[in-house]
């Protein structure tokens, strides 16, 4: 299913531009000219995401933000702006808009900030089911006791406002544990917003999280509200929580004990009622002793903890996690769900599962992809799991073997510029390897190496791997590429 998305921009030709863009990535986009018409047509429909001009007949982009956030708190609102009008846009940001863009804007811009807001759309709308899968796609699976014991905790905790650090190791169901706890809170109809802090460079975190002044720093050039604040009411999921910076430790801290925070560069105390859920993969005792990690902040972050024990210690939950993996993916792919021999399940549960739950989810569905709807077979099963391990070993050691060689023909005198050789060797396959995984998306496969998407399209160019590189050149219609200006 597409995602839904509601523009509401009285300029037709500026509407019909987004609406491009947005569609051809992908998103199903309604259009509304006017603020009240775009208000009713937000409460007709489900929608994940509001991207709204500030300026409207009607009702206007700000009182519509606050009057969707009254009704419709987890309907994320991207508001844009012309210049000159910044100030008020960051007053919708207050009152709970997600984020706002300053015209003229790039259509990366708008494209990433839009799929982070559905990202965080989905991530307040879709349920999670705890212990049976009934109907939801996502569900927390397992009996064992660990599981056992981890539903009851949930059960205590999760309607009280108390802050619940959340540890396990890598793919055990961190976020999902996270989402379930939100969702049975009695904060549930209100905002929850997942800040990963490993995903954010340290430079911009403190911002991130607690806004900035004007001026607070170089490039700050008007105020930025931050998710503490955004989340006034809610609750905030910080994700990777062992990657914060002293810096932010020491904030974070002040904000869990005095529930109010200061904007980087300010001196207003504002005071915040948010509910915290952080997670980690880290072992945060050995980052006490390092001193990277304060203790301080860590007894106040595990108040309560829930700790998710690696799927090797709990594999009498493997089977009902395997016939759940099995049932979802059919039901995407549209397929009959396949049944899988005994023998396979006994198999995987002897693995060693060091990518836990999230591996083992993708050996399932590669499976079925496989099976083409016929019983799922030992051999089959292990097949798959070969080659998924398979090319980790397999680069790890071409990879070492390469640099060493590259190194031997530096030593020899046969080479020069040793690092310039291996980007101009190994970039090609990184693009080649993200376009195609992106289905042809360049935006998407651009996100994901991060870099823009005009950079993304001269690669593949040169690297002879742009689909539309033909007879016309793009290069005389300039309109026609990536970068353009919005409107
Ligand atoms: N008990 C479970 N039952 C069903 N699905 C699960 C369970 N645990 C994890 N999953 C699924 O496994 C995948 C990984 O889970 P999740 O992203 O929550 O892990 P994580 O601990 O946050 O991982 P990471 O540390 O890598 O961020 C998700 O698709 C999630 O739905
Ligand atoms: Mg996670």
């Amino acid at each position: 299913m597409k995602p839904r998305l509601l523009l509401i921009e009285d300029d037709t030709s500026t509407a019909c531009a987004l609406q491009k863009v947005l569609q051809d990535e992908g998103y199903q986009v309604n259009r509304a000219e006017r603020g009240d018409a775009g208000l009713e047509e937000a409460r007709r429909l489900p929608y994940q995401l509001v991207i709204t001009d500030l300026r409207l007949p009607g009702l206007n982009g700000l009182e519509l933000v606050a009057r969707l956030r009254a009704t419709q708190p987890k309907l994320p609102v991207i508001m844009m702006t012309a210049h000159g009008t910044t100030e008020t846009a960051i007053e919708a940001t207050k009152l709970g808009a997600y984020e706002y863009l300053v015209k003229p804007f790039e259509a990366d811009e708008l494209l990433g900030l839009v799929a982070t807001a559905v990202a965080q759309s989905q991530l307040m709308s879709e349920p999670v089911e705890m212990g049976e899968a009934g109907h939801a796609r996502l569900a927390v699976i397992g009996n064992s006791r660990p599981m056992q014991s981890i539903y009851k905790e949930i059960g205590r905790v999760a309607a009280t406002p108390v802050t619940v650090l959340i540890r396990g190791e890598t793919g055990t169901g961190k976020e999902l544990i996270a989402r379930a706890l939100y969702q049975h809170s009695n904060r549930s109809h209100k905002p929850f917003i997942a800040v990963n802090c490993a995903a954010i460079p340290e430079t911009l975190l403190e911002s991130e999280l607690f806004g900035h002044e004007r001026g607070a720093f170089t490039g700050a050039k008007v105020r930025r509200i931050g998710r503490f604040e955004q989340a006034h009411g809610g609750t905030i999921f910080l994700d990777e929580i062992g990657d914060l910076s002293p810096g932010t430790q020491a904030k974070l801290l002040r904000v869990l004990q005095e529930k109010t925070i200061r904007r980087v560069g300010g001196d207003a105390v504002i005071p915040v009622d948010v509910r915290v859920l952080a997670a980690t993969h880290c072992d945060l005792e050995a980052g006490i002793v390092n001193q990277k990690f304060r203790q301080d902040l860590f007894y106040r972050l595990s108040v309560v903890t829930v700790h998710l024990p690696p799927l090797s210690e709990r594999r009498e939950d493997i089977p009902a996690l395997v016939k759940f993996f099995i049932q979802r993916y059919a039901r995407e792919l549209q397929v009959e769900t396949p049944s899988i021999q005994a023998e396979a399940v006994q198999w995987l549960q002897t693995q060693p599962w060091p990518g836990n739950v999230r591996e083992l989810e993708n050996i399932v569905r590669q499976a079925l992809l496989t099976s083409r709807h016929f019983t799922i077979g030992l051999g089959q099963v292990k097949e798959v799991l070969a080659k998924a391990r398979k090319p980790q070993l397999a680069s790890g050691q071409l990879h070492a073997d390469y640099v060493a060689g590259l190194l031997a023909r530096v030593q020899r005198g046969e080479e020069q510029d040793a690092y310039a050789r291996m980007i101009a060797d190994l970039e090609p396959e990184l693009f080649r390897q993200a376009i195609q995984l992106a289905g042809g998306n360049q935006a998407k496969a651009a996100r994901w190496l991060g870099v823009t998407r005009l950079k993304m399209r001269e690669k593949l160019i040169q690297l002879g791997l742009h689909p539309h590189r033909g007879m016309d050149e793009e290069e005389d219609n300039p309109s026609a590429g990536a970068g353009q200006d919005i409107p």
